[in-house]
């Protein structure tokens, strides 16, 4: 439940500058993120979250129309520039925790997106084969910002990862990860569930418009990886 004393809005603009026919066309996208300081986890955009959701406005051609289920939401940044674009956004966040899932819808209203009309809102918990995961549907894209913030979910989320590209061959798997320690590493669950994976350069997302994407997230290490079933 969001709390009106505590709440802070921040805002993201993405934008974005091309030429055709020899005339400069700029397109932008203001996003407001409702956050509650004092909460953990979900009620704070993490240094991810923009750089996915960055990466998906500058791909926004290829999301648009397109099926997209985003993991670990929190406060959905990805998957709401996503539905911004066109695309059929599903947020999901563990549904053992309600009020983070309210507060997945309370990021949908303040940016004019109806839940059950422009999005879906479910609770999915990684590593549970439950009903809302069968009931899914079809998937094109998968996002998932900081969802491999502690070694104890990264089985987890890989199980549900690999259940899903089962389900949906074609599906790729686009996720920001954060460095925190050195010592941790997904290499060992990609190779036990048979998943293989990209590490994207992020160095130009933005620079149309001549962004500096490691000023969006401070002095932190974070990585865009795509994860895909080995080939
Ligand atoms: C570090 S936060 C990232 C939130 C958001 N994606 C972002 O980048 O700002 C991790 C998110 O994963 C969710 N989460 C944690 N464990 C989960 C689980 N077992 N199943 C589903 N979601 C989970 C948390 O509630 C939280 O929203």
């Amino acid at each position: 439940m969001s709390n009106a004393q505590t709440e802070q809005l921040k805002k993201f603009v993405f934008s974005s500058k091309r030429t055709v026919h020899g005339e400069s066309l700029e397109e932008k996208l203001e996003i407001i993120i409702p956050e509650l300081l004092q909460a953990s986890y979900s009620f704070y955009t993490w240094p991810s979250a923009p750089v996915l959701a960055w990466f998906v406005w500058e791909n926004r051609q290829e999301f648009y129309g397109k099926k997209v289920l985003e993991l670990g939401s929190g406060t959905a940044l990805p998957g709401i520039v996503a539905a911004k674009c066109g695309a059929q956004v599903t947020l999901t966040e563990s549904s053992t925790l309600p009020k983070s899932l309210a507060h997945t819808k309370r990021s949908c209203q303040v940016n004019n997106l109806a839940v059950d009309k422009h999005v879906r809102v479910i609770g999915l918990s990684w590593g549970l084969f439950s009903n809302n995961l069968d009931s899914l549907g079809p998937v094109d894209y998968i996002l998932g910002s900081d969802c491999f913030f502690e070694p104890a979910t990264f089985e987890d989320i890989l199980v549900t990862i690999s259940y899903l590209l089962d389900t949906n061959p074609n599906a790729k798997f686009f996720c920001t990860y954060q460095e925190r320690s050195s010592d941790w590493s997904i290499e060992h669950p990609l190779l036990k569930w048979d998943l293989e994976c990209i590490v994207h350069n992020i160095n130009n997302l933005g620079s149309s418009v001549g962004l500096n994407i490691h000023d969006l997230i401070g002095g932190h290490s974070v990585h865009l990886l795509e994860i895909s079933r080995k080939s």
